[in-house]
């Protein structure tokens, strides 16, 4: 018998102000994102704003439907969208967030769903860049600099023998 520890790195910011300037605009294109979205089920709203390698900004938010499944999470609305006009420009940087009724961002960080997050890693596979992600809460802000940090013992298009153990 073996025993593996998987370890990530998650950085915390105390603020929004503590990211560089272009993050900053990111989360700010996420939340005025999130308050596009259409949730009659949940109420609860979500946006994403990715920054590509291109410089293109992508935003995308949360797409519910009265057959449940068949809605969408902010992240894969985003990142669908991203991909099918920007194929050639790998996703960079993920910021994503959401808010209250009032419109208000929500305390606390709000994290990827699991088919998210293979959505995610199929696109940080796919280009081969590694892309930050960035969860943000009111004034606290958490960071990963791969969606691996998020999903590890992934599966990936190296299927049947995966890029990790
Ligand atoms: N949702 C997202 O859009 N992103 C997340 O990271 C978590 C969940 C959406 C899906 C659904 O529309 C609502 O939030 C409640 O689950």
């Amino acid at each position: 018998m073996q025993r593996f520890v998987i370890k990530s790195t998650i950085y915390q910011y105390d603020s929004v102000e503590e990211l560089p300037e272009k993050e900053q605009e990111l989360v700010r294109l996420a939340r005025e994102s999130a308050q596009r979205a259409y949730t009659p089920y949940s109420g609860f709203r979500v946006g994403a704003a990715l920054l590509l390698q291109n410089g293109s900004i992508i935003t995308g938010n949360n797409q519910e439907n009265a057959a449940y499944p068949s809605g969408s999470c902010a992240e894969r609305t985003a990142l669908f969208y991203a991909n099918s006009v920007n194929p050639d420009s790998p996703v960079e940087v993920m910021a994503i967030a959401a808010i209250k009724k009032n419109g208000e961002p929500v305390d606390k960080p709000v994290y990827p769903c699991g088919a998210c997050r293979q959505v995610m890693i199929e696109s940080e596979i796919r280009y081969g860049v590694d892309q930050r992600v960035i969860f943000t809460g009111k004034d606290k802000i958490m960071a990963v600099a791969s969606v691996k940090d998020i999903l590890p013992l992934w599966f990936d298009n190296k299927f049947p023998d995966p890029g990790h153990v």
